[in-house]
Order: C-alpha cells, then sequence, then structure tokens
C-alpha cells in the first residue's frame, strides 16, 4: 500500500549541496501530500534531484510525474517516444535500428514553452544513456538576477511586456525534403506563432518575482522601437549569462531532475562528437496560474 511506504529522504540545499536532493523515493507511491511536498521543493529551491531510479522504467517514470502534475505531450509529435506520447526523447541514439526523438535540443538559454501563453511549470529530465564525456543542464536563477539587476536597467524593463518566439529552432524533419522553405515556415509560425508575457513574473507560489526573459526566445521589448528593444534585451542576456549566475547541473545514472521552469532559464550541455546520449523529458503543469497577477 502507498500509505505504508516508507517516506524518502528529502535533503535541502546546504553548504556543498546546491539543490535538492532526494533518495528512497518510490516513485509509485506518491500520495498527493507527498506530491505537494515535492511540488513545493521545486517552487522554492527550484532544482530537485531524485537519486537512485531504475532508468529503464518508463511507467514508474510517468507514474511520478503524474503525481507531481499533468503531463503535456509535446506540441509536434516526432519528438514523443514511440510508446508514451508525454515523454520528449532526446537522442542520437537509435531504438531497434530506427531514429528516435530529437538529437541536439535545447543549447540555448531558455524557458520551456515560453513561445505559447502557457510557459510549463516544470521539466523533469532522465538520463537513459549518458555520455562518456560530462553531461550537464546548465541553469540560471532568474529571481537572483532581478535582485541584482542595476536600478538603471531594471528601470527600463520594468511594468514591460515581452514577446517570446521559437522561430529560429524550428529543426528539419525528413517529410520536409523537396518542399518550399516558404512554406516551411508559414507551417511553422501557424504551429507556435508566439506569445507575450510580462518581463518580471510573480511566482503564484511563493509571491516571488524574477526576470523573465531568455536569449533563446525573447525576441522583442513590446511598445519599444526594434532599435531600443534589441539593445535593452542584449543588456539583459549579457547581464544575467554572467557566470556567476549560472548553476552546472551534472547528469548521474539513475537520477531524475525536475525544475521550476517559472524562476529558472536552462540549457543543455552539447554531447562531443561520435558519443552516444538519450534523455526522456517530461513537459508538467499545475494547477496554478504561470505567474500571479
Ligand atoms: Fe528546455
Amino acid at each position: 500500500m502507498a500509505t505504508t511506504s516508507s517516506q524518502p529522504d528529502i535533503r535541502l540545499p546546504g553548504p556543498g549541496r546546491p539543490i535538492v536532493e532526494v533518495d528512497g523515493l518510490d516513485l509509485r507511491a506518491v500520495g498527493p501530500e507527498l506530491a505537494a511536498t515535492l511540488r513545493r521543493l521545486a517552487y522554492e529551491h527550484q532544482i530537485v534531484a531524485v537519486h537512485g531510479q531504475d532508468p529503464e522504467d518508463v511507467d514508474a517514470y510517468l507514474a511520478f510525474a503524474r503525481a507531481l502534475g499533468t503531463p503535456e505531450p509535446y506540441f509536434q509529435a516526432h519528438y514523443h517516444h514511440p510508446e508514451h506520447p508525454e515523454v520528449f526523447v532526446s537522442s542520437n541514439v537509435p531504438l531497434d535500428g530506427k531514429k528516435v526523438g530529437v538529437a541536439g535540443t535545447g543549447r540555448m538559454w531558455h524557458c520551456d514553452y515560453s513561445f505559447f501563453e502557457r510557459p510549463l511549470a516544470f521539466t523533469m529530465i532522465r538520463p537513459i544513456v549518458l555520455p562518456r564525456a560530462h553531461r550537464e543542464t546548465l541553469f540560471i536563477d532568474m529571481r537572483r538576477v532581478l535582485d541584482e539587476l542595476p536600478d538603471a536597467l531594471r528601470g527600463r524593463i520594468e511594468g514591460r511586456r515581452c514577446l517570446h518566439d521559437a522561430w529560429d529552432y524550428y529543426k528539419v524533419q525528413p517529410k520536409d525534403i523537396d518542399r518550399a522553405i516558404r512554406e516551411l515556415i508559414d507551417e511553422w509560425h501557424e504551429a507556435a506563432p508566439g506569445a507575450v508575457h510580462p518581463a518580471i513574473v510573480t511566482h503564484p507560489a511563493t509571491g516571488q518575482r524574477n526576470l523573465f526573459v531568455s536569449r533563446g526566445f525573447t525576441k522583442r521589448v513590446v511598445d519599444l522601437p526594434e532599435e531600443e528593444s534589441d539593445a535593452l534585451l542584449e543588456e539583459l542576456f549579457d547581464f544575467c549569462e554572467q557566470e556567476r549566475f549560472v548553476h552546472h547541473q551534472p547528469w548521474a545514472e539513475g537520477d531524475i531532475l525536475y525544475w521550476d521552469n517559472r524562476s529558472l532559464i536552462h540549457h543543455a550541455s552539447t554531447v562531443p562528437k561520435g558519443e552516444s546520449s538519450c534523455s526522456f523529458r517530461i513537459s508538467l503543469y499545475d494547477d496554478l496560474p504561470f505567474s500571479r497577477a
């Protein structure tokens, strides 16, 4: 019975431990109370690593995701796991001799789904095949960025709204052969038209504010002339991408990582040529608005 399973060991961030770490979690036995605790940990501390899980057990992974939130299948079906549409496959490893998912995803600073009206609440990732070389995800805490933003720069972005789109990141597929680039662009823009969000958002669970821009997807400060918008965004991107704000989170076998998508931006590391890498991502919504009004 789920109610009699032992409680996981949860360690909060502290000296030598930059993120929340969880051991002994039974992925199939996460009841509503524990799920609320696990969501709260991400809202407050941003990144949670669940250790010691079996990477082969996709059903348990999905059970955990469904306990934590509502999985959202990626809007482009060719990223989907062949049997589990909720699982987004980032991989350069064939499965049964066939290409599965998409290789080289997320290699720019971004927030998942910020180019839609409703960005994701959490992103969850588990490595399935780890390259021999180091693999990590990079994160920037946008709460801290806002706290440390110089007053003059903050004054220029406060109260503004920004357009986010993914127009530069369409990945060409086999079905695109012999089709006009104009047609592909039109189709892509229709599928992902972009969205406008406040430049500073307020987390609905914690009430904390953070800057909400990323070099990957934020394209324009609304109501500013193009040149002024470009210059302001460039300054903001350069400020937040300073190494002192960047947390490098290594991937380890058996880990599941999930994070607060509202207050972090992230960036995938690259895989060295000739090395294999595969990860399964699950995108999650919670039952809160993305930003408190
Ligand atoms: Fe991402």
